[in-house]
């Protein structure tokens, strides 16, 4: 994939010329041949994606539950706001917000914090004032709308649609296919080259009709100096037609959400992922945005390219100091071999994003999650043995229900392993995990899963007393659940019978479960003494934040704290998939006796992460 679009870029405009010609494969010929091809994939000038990401997703669950569907509510954990209804936006609280800060501005607030696990709970509760020293928030209520959500896509769209499930509340649909036989369906003459027809197949297609953009959503202008009402007589092109019958689609699908599940759902529909994703925040809530084609230079040329996600961070601030630049616009002046030179020849996926040029697969996976992840933050520090367990039986409630619960979905789900992880602060390496294959029991209840959490521990931690410990963090998971085909008599048969089990490919860690924010007063850990800097003392990674991204001295370190989680987070997954693909390789798990740390060297682990566009469409949003 990364040399491909090298290619088309040179071969289309030449490098010498890459100033001139941005944007010069907006409206593309398309003949007989094209229309009538099967698989030109993410090079298909018919193709078209959709990104519909649920509004104020969180709130959204709490107030369906609690049947309040017009109050202002936010939800809490601990003392960050992590969600925040559209009515309570109205009164202009925002996530970064204090609590405290959010009552005053709407005394009539709905606050809930989500609900969370202690010691001996088999399911989650919701309580008022839940206490983070001796619970674990849970996001089980969140997780299971999300798969309900997820079926109502698949149910609803048309047959052929590819699905891929972006993040807890959002997915990507690749619409490409059905919409080729929709436009067969519809306009039955272009299935035929006519006899007249000068070169053949290679003929373009006639004048597409006119394409009635009303009740299909919001259309980015084309040129927004223009009265709107100008834009509906902009001559369409097949692509339009296109992208009008993805609408109607995802309109019908987003009303069939909202009817059975009660959430509401804002969409981006446009030629790719990227701009599927940038414009699906065009219009929310409760919003369609169109990009046709012809609207994407306007609408990205001014776009300041640190805002765009994947541009911000490190990269963005580098391209600012480097090109002393802040819009799109301004980066297209910089060819693709200054680019290269100074950033690589990965680079080349800069460039062309910035021309609204993305190749990036809708992947449609696994509805079922790989791996399970609980984990738990702990800022008071864990110092002896004994003072895990407890911790291992609620990471182990977690686990068992959500097992049970996907085997309710999906019988006969099996996970293969299941493994701890642990950061210690006294020890060396830090971080550490162990594994375990998961023993045969057929009922997974918590006392099976706190066992095997138990031994673990104990192998990680060690049984001597004297060994200094200060545990801040430990995560429990299964890797590797599979269903395991039905027909057999039993799990157990199946198991004994020796059969081997079809290898799966790497999985991701199921990360959504974020570690919760550290608790009050023990926001410290690994932030320098610039509130804007944080340096990774495991990876020695120096992350930091852009003074422009966030006013408030408040607003800065719950930003940095929110990094600091996400790249924390990032490490447990790497662990974990270290772990699986370990485990793939078909390779032995360690002998019991010894302790894995994180032996791999800095420079190859940091290449396993995924960069530029992967980064940011692998991440939870
Ligand atoms: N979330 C979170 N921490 C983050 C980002 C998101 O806990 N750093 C949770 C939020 O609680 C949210 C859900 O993940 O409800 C989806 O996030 P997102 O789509 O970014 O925001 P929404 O709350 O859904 O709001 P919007 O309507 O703007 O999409
Ligand atoms: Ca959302
Ligand atoms: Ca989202």
């Amino acid at each position: 994939m990364s040399t491909a679009p090298r290619s088309r870029s040179s071969l289309w405009k030449g490098k010498e010329k890459a100033e001139s010609n941005d944007f010069d494969d907006l409206d593309p010929v398309i003949t007989y041949r094209t229309l009538l091809a099967q698989n030109l994939g993410a090079l298909d000038p018919l193709r078209v994606i959709a990104l519909c990401d649920s509004d104020a997703f969180y709130a959204a669950c709490e107030m369906i539950r609690l049947n309040i569907p017009t109050k202002p509510l936010v939800v809490l954990q601990w003392q960050a706001l992590i969600a925040v209804n559209y009515p309570a936006r109205k009164f202009g609280i925002t996530r970064m917000m204090k609590i405290q800060d959010a009552m005053k501005l709407c005394p009539e607030l709905v606050v809930v914090h989500v609900a969370t696990y202690q010691e001996g709970d088999k399911e989650p509760q919701y309580r008022e004032n839940p206490d983070s020293r001796t619970h674990k928030v849970s996001l089980d209520l969140y997780r299971r709308e999300s798969v309900k959500m997820l079926q109502l896509y698949k149910d609803g769209l048309p047959e052929g649609t590819e699905i891929e499930k972006a993040s807890i509340d959002e997915a990507f649909m690749d619409l490409t296919k059905p919409i080729r036989q929709i436009l067969l369906e519809r306009y039955p003459y272009l299935s035929q080259v006519p006899d007249d027809a000068p070169m053949g197949l290679d003929t373009p297609l006639p004048p597409p009709p006119p394409v009635a953009w009303e009740h299909l959503g919001t259309l980015v202008p084309i040129d927004p100096s223009k009265d709107p009402s100008e834009e509906e007589n902009v001559p369409s092109t097949w692509h339009d037609v296109a992208l009008s019958i993805a609408a109607e689609a995802m309109e019908k699908a987003r009303q069939k959400i909202n009817a059975e599940l009660g959430y509401t759902t804002s969409a981006g529909i446009a030629r790719n992922k990227f701009l599927a994703k940038l414009c699906a925040s065009y219009r929310k809530p409760m919003g369609q945005s169109i990009l046709r084609n012809a609207a994407i230079p306007n609408y990205l040329k001014p776009m300041e390219f640190q805002k765009i996600r994947f541009l911000g961070g490190k990269l963005g601030e580098s391209l600012a100091n480097e090109f002393d630049v802040s819009t799109v616009g301004d980066l297209l002046s910089i060819s693709l071999d200054d680019m290269q030179r100074r950033f690589g020849e990965e680079s080349i996926w800069v460039y062309d994003i910035l021309r609204g040029i993305d190749h990036t697969e809708v992947q449609a996976k696994q509805a079922v999650n790989k791996s399970m992840l609980a984990s738990k933050n702990l800022p008071d520090g864990v110092f002896k043995l004994e003072e895990g367990f407890p911790w291992i039986r609620v990471l182990a409630a977690e686990l068992a229900l959500r097992l049970n619960e996907a085997r309710e979905v999906t019988p006969n789900l099996w996970p293969k392993t299941i493994v701890m992880h642990v950061r210690n602060v006294k020890a060396q390496p830090t971080s550490r995990s162990k594994q375990a294959p998961w023993p045969f029991v057929k009922e997974v209840t918590v006392d099976v899963v706190a066992a095997a959490g138990n031994k673990l521990w104990k192998e990680l931690i060690g049984t001597d007393v004297q060994t200094p410990m200060k545990v801040i963090g430990m995560s429990l998971a299964f890797t590797g659940i599979e269903g395991v085909e039905t027909g057999l008599k039993s799990i157990d048969t199946f198991f004994k019978s020796g059969v081997k089990r079809p290898l799966d490919s790497v999985e991701d860690a199921d990360t959504e479960n974020v570690p919760e924010p550290l608790g009050a007063g023990s926001g410290q850990r690994n932030i320098s003494k610039d509130p804007t800097t944080f340096i990774c003392s495991r990876c020695g990674q120096r992350l930091t934040l852009p003074r422009s991204a966030t006013r408030t001295e408040e607003e800065r370190r719950a930003q940095m704290q929110k990094i600091q989680d996400e790249h924390e987070d990032f490490h447990v997954a790497l662990e974990i998939s270290k772990e699986v693909s370990f485990a793939e390789r078909g390779r032995k798990p360690e002998s019991k006796g010894k302790v894995r740390g994180e032996e791999k060297p800095k420079k190859k682990r940091r290449k396993e992460s995924p960069k530029g566009i992967a980064k940011f469409f692998n991440k939870l949003s």
